[in-house]
C-alpha cells in the first residue's frame, strides 16, 4: 500500500481544551452543505460504524449516519463489506483504547485486500494528542481523524480525503459549540437518547471527559423540547436525557433555568417513559425530586455514581461529596420516592487506596443495595492530575478487590433481582431476544431486562408481566396483560 501524504489541519492540545476562560457558546443552525463530487461517489457504496462508550458517543454515531446517508452511502452490519469504516473511539480507560488498536490491526489486514476501503477514526480517543500521533505515525492505513467537535464538517473532511487522495487530520480542541443542524439517523425505533448538554466542567481528578469534550454547554430548552416533540409525533415510547451531569443543566444560562424545569416540559410532551443520565451527587435538588416524584412517565431510577467510599480518595477525585452527604441524599430520595431504585458507578484502585478505604466502598455498597453497579479498575489517563500522583498499590492488588467488590455487587443485584419474583410489572417492550426467537426482551422502570413468550407485534408497546424467575441480571416472566 503506497502511503498517502498527510494533510494536518488541526490536532488537538490539551491546555486549549482545559481552558475554561469565559466566552460566547455560539449556537450552529448552518444548513448542512453536501459536496457534489461526494453524491457521485458513495453511489452504491456502503458505511459500517462502531461506536464504544457512553450514551454521548452513540448520539454521535446518530449524526455521523445522519449525514452519511444525505450523500447516498448505506449502512452496513459487516465492516468487510464496507466502503467506508468509522471507528468511533472512547477514551476513558486504556482498555477501551486497547480495543480500538486491536480492531485498527484487523482493518489493517482488510484494507490490504480492498485497498480503495476508506478508515476513519473519530471520538474521545484522537482528542488527545498522543493518539494522533501514535495514528499517524503506526497506524497509516488510516485516511480521515476527526474529533468530537466538527461532527458536523465529516461530509467536507471525508470529501477532502477523497479528492486531494491524502491522509486528514483535523482534530480542534475548543471551547465547543452547540450544533443544531445535523440530521440523525436513531438505532432504535421507539427509545431515544436525547443530548441536553455537552461537555462537563467538574474536572474529576482520573477523568478525560473535560478534556475531549470541552466546555459544559447547554441546548436552549426550546431545541431540547422540539426535539421530544417530534419524537412523540413519531411514536418513540422512551426518551433518555443526556449530558455528563445533567443537574447542571441550565446553568450556564444565568437565567434560572434549572434542569428541573426542562424534566418537566419533557415529561408534558407525553412520552411514555423518560429518563436522564447521568446525575452527580453534588448537585442533585430537591426539585428534581419532586419531578419525578410528580410525573408518573419519569421513570423511578437514577444513575448516581459514587465512585468510592471514602472522604479522602473522594476530596483527591475532586468529587465534593463526602460518604455522609452521599448517605444522605440516598435517604431523601428513597423518602421523596419510595419505589426508587438506584444503580451506580465504582472506581477501584485509585492510587494509594488502602485496604480501609476500600472497606469503606464495600460497606457503601452494603448499605445502599443497589440494583446495578458499573465497576472499573482505575485507569491513569495522560494529562489529568490522578495521573501525575504517585502510587503504591500494584495492579494485582487492585484486580483482586476488583473481584472481591464484583462478587459483593453481583450478590446484592441477585438478592434484588429475587425479590421481583412474583411480582407484576410495567415493562417496555424491546423486540425478539437476541439470543433466544421464542422470547420477548423488554425492560422494567428501573431498566432490568425481562425475557417472555409473547407476539413480536408486542415490539413497543407496554404491557404488563409477571415476574417467574431472577438470574443476578435478567428476569423471566409470564405475559399478564398486552396493555399497560
Ligand atoms: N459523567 C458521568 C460518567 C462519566 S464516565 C459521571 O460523572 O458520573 C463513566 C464512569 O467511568 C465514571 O462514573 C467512572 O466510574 C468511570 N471512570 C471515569 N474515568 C475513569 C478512569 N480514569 N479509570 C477508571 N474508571 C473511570
Ligand atoms: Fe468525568 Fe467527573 Fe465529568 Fe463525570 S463529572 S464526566 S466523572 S469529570
Ligand atoms: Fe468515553 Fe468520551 Fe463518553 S471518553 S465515556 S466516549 S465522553
Amino acid at each position: 500500500m503506497a502511503d498517502l501524504k498527510l494533510n494536518i489541519t488541526e490536532k488537538p492540545d490539551l491546555d486549549k481544551a482545559r481552558s475554561r476562560v469565559r466566552q460566547e457558546i455560539p449556537v450552529v443552525r448552518d444548513e448542512i452543505v453536501v459536496p457534489e463530487r461526494l453524491i457521485q461517489f458513495a453511489q452504491g457504496k456502503k458505511y459500517f460504524i462502531r461506536t464504544y462508550g457512553c450514551q454521548a458517543n452513540v448520539r454521535d454515531e446518530e449524526n455521523m449516519r445522519g449525514l452519511l446517508e444525505l450523500t447516498g452511502f448505506t449502512s452496513v452490519d459487516d465492516e468487510k463489506l464496507a466502503d467506508f469504516v468509522i471507528i468511533n473511539t472512547c477514551a476513558i480507560r486504556e482498555n477501551a483504547e486497547d480495543k480500538v488498536f486491536g480492531e485498527l490491526g484487523i482493518l489493517k489486514g482488510l484494507k490490504a485486500i480492498k485497498p480503495e476501503m476508506l478508515i476513519a477514526v473519530s471520538g474521545c480517543m484522537v482528542q488527545q494528542t498522543h493518539i494522533v500521533d501514535t495514528i499517524t505515525q503506526k497506524y497509516r492505513h488510516v485516511d480521515l481523524m476527526f474529533g468530537t467537535h466538527n461532527i458536523h464538517h465529516l461530509l467536507e473532511l471525508l470529501d477532502e480525503a477523497i479528492t486531494k487522495k491524502t491522509r486528514v487530520v483535523n482534530v480542534p480542541s475548543k471551547y465547543g459549540e452547540i450544533v443544531e443542524n445535523m440530521p440523525s439517523k436513531r438505532n432504535h425505533r421507539f427509545k431515544a437518547f436525547v443530548n441536553i448538554m455537552f461537555g462537563c466542567d467538574k474536572f474529576c481528578t482520573y477523568c478525560i471527559v473535560p478534556y475531549t469534550r470541552g466546555k459544559e454547554r447547554s441546548r436552549l430548552m426550546d431545541d431540547v423540547i422540539k426535539e421530544c416533540k417530534e419524537l412523540v409525533t413519531q411514536g418513540y415510547q422512551e426518551i433518555t436525557l443526556v449530558g455528563q451531569n445533567v443537574n447542571s443543566y441550565g446553568k450556564d444560562f444565568k437565567n434560572g433555568t434549572t434542569f428541573a424545569q426542562l424534566l418537566e416540559a419533557v415529561a408534558l410532551t407525553g412520552i411514555p417513559r423518560l429518563r436522564f443520565m447521568t446525575s452527580h451527587p453534588w448537585d442533585f435538588t430537591d426539585e428534581m425530586l419532586d419531578m419525578i416524584a410528580k410525573y408518573d412517565n419519569i421513570m423511578n431510577h437514577i444513575h448516581l455514581p459514587f465512585q468510592a467510599g471514602d472522604d479522602m480518595i473522594l476530596r483527591l477525585m475532586a468529587r465534593r461529596y463526602t460518604v455522609a452527604s452521599y448517605l444522605e441524599l440516598v435517604k431523601k430520595m428513597q423518602t421523596k420516592i419510595p419505589q426508587l431504585t438506584l444503580t451506580t458507578d465504582i472506581i477501584v484502585g485509585f492510587p494509594n487506596e488502602t485496604e480501609a478505604q476500600f472497606q469503606g466502598t464495600l460497606d457503601l455498597v452494603e448499605k445502599v443495595k443497589f440494583d446495578a453497579t458499573y465497576t472499573f479498575i482505575y485507569s491513569p489517563r495522560k494529562g489529568t492530575p490522578a495521573h501525575k500522583m504517585l502510587d503504591n498499590v500494584p495492579y494485582e492488588e487492585k484486580q483482586k478487590r476488583f473481584y472481591r467488590l464484583k462478587e459483593l455487587v453481583d450478590r446484592i443485584a441477585k438478592e434484588k433481582s429475587d425479590t421481583m419474583v412474583g411480582q407484576t410489572y410495567t415493562v417496555l417492550v424491546d423486540g425478539v431476544s437476541k439470543h433466544n426467537p421464542d422470547k420477548l426482551s423488554a425492560y422494567t422502570e428501573s431498566n432490568k431486562l425481562v425475557h417472555f413468550k409473547g407476539d413480536a407485534a408486542l415490539a413497543g408497546k407496554l404491557v404488563r408481566v409477571r415476574i417467574d424467575e431472577a438470574n443476578t441480571y435478567t428476569l423471566f416472566g409470564s405475559l399478564i396483560d398486552d396493555q399497560a
